[in-house]
């Protein structure tokens, strides 16, 4: 692999590497050669992430954590170095959608959603960031949606969140790119996952979104390699703010 694509000595902090989406880009930084730390609450998934990512002759620990609990998250940030050193890239894939009809939301609710979604990534961040100073490189991945620009029905709190993640993007990247750490979002289309399960029990909505890309299909987890494998790389050193529509050309039509 050429050196600018390659993660070779870099180690991964995944969150949300339990399942779906994080799991795959989890996958992905192992083949590109990176260690790869992984957090999420069940701990049999973390396991099953390990031994999967060892059996492409990776490396990979589990930190089981509640990111929903921001006073974890300055020891998930230290206790992550612990396995193969400081941390290079942050991927913050932990998400959720309730997916609640606006008269069901709650303040519980709401300040969940928002939590996790949009406050875990920017404070487990802000954990990580002097270490990635001192070496003068970082990357920072995060998951933003469709719904950072378009809107779904019963997901208010979600894409009020995932519109948060966009700008989130760009100013953490005004905050640390001068210092060698890019920030960059993926915004996902349909993946199939535990999150879109609900959609993926629906035939006939699941061939009306993917007639929606100008691709003609919805996404496979294998869509996400090439692009995870990019923005953590060298490669991708003078893309920084940006949120890139992993949809199919969704976004495009
Ligand atoms: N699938 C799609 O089509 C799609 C599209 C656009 C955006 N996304 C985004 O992609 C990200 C991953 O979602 P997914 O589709 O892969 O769904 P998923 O399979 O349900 O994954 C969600 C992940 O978040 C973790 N998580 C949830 N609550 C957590 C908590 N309190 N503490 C720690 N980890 C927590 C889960 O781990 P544990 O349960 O083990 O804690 C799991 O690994 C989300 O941000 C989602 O919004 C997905």
């Amino acid at each position: 692999m050429s050196e600018l694509f390659s993660l070779a000595g870099k180690t991964a902090l995944v969150t949300g590497g339990t399942s779906g989406i994080g799991r795959r880009q989890a996958l992905a930084l192992a083949q590109a050669g990176a260690s790869v730390v992984l957090v999420g609450r069940r701990e049999a998934q973390l396991h099953q992430t390990i031994a999967d990512i060892e059996a492409l002759n990776g490396s990979a620990a589990a930190l089981p954590a509640d990111l929903a609990d921001r006073g974890c998250l300055p020891e998930t940030a230290a206790r992550a170095a612990i396995p193969f050193g400081p941390i290079d890239i942050l991927i913050n894939a932990a998400g959720v959608n309730l997916r609640q009809p606006p008269e069901a939301i709650t303040l519980e609710s709401w300040d969940s959603t928002l939590n996790l979604n949009l406050a875990t990534p920017f404070f487990l961040a802000r954990e990580l960031v002097p270490g990635m100073r001192k070496r003068n490189w970082g990357r920072i991945i995060n998951i933003a949606s469709l719904q950072s620009r378009r809107a779904f029905s019963n997901s208010i709190p979600y894409g009020a969140s995932k519109g948060g993640v966009s700008q989130l993007t760009r100013a953490m990247a005004e905050a640390w790119s001068r210092y060698g750490i890019t920030c960059n979002a993926i915004a996902p289309g349909f993946f199939p996952t535990e999150l879109t399960a609900p959609v993926y029990e629906n035939g006939e909505l699941l061939n009306k979104l993917a007639s929606q890309t100008a691709i003609g299909r919805n996404g496979e987890l294998s869509d996400l390699d090439g692009l995870t494998q990019f923005l953590a790389s060298p490669a991708s050193a003078y893309i920084t703010g940006q949120v890139i529509y992993l949809d199919g050309g969704f976004t495009a039509k």
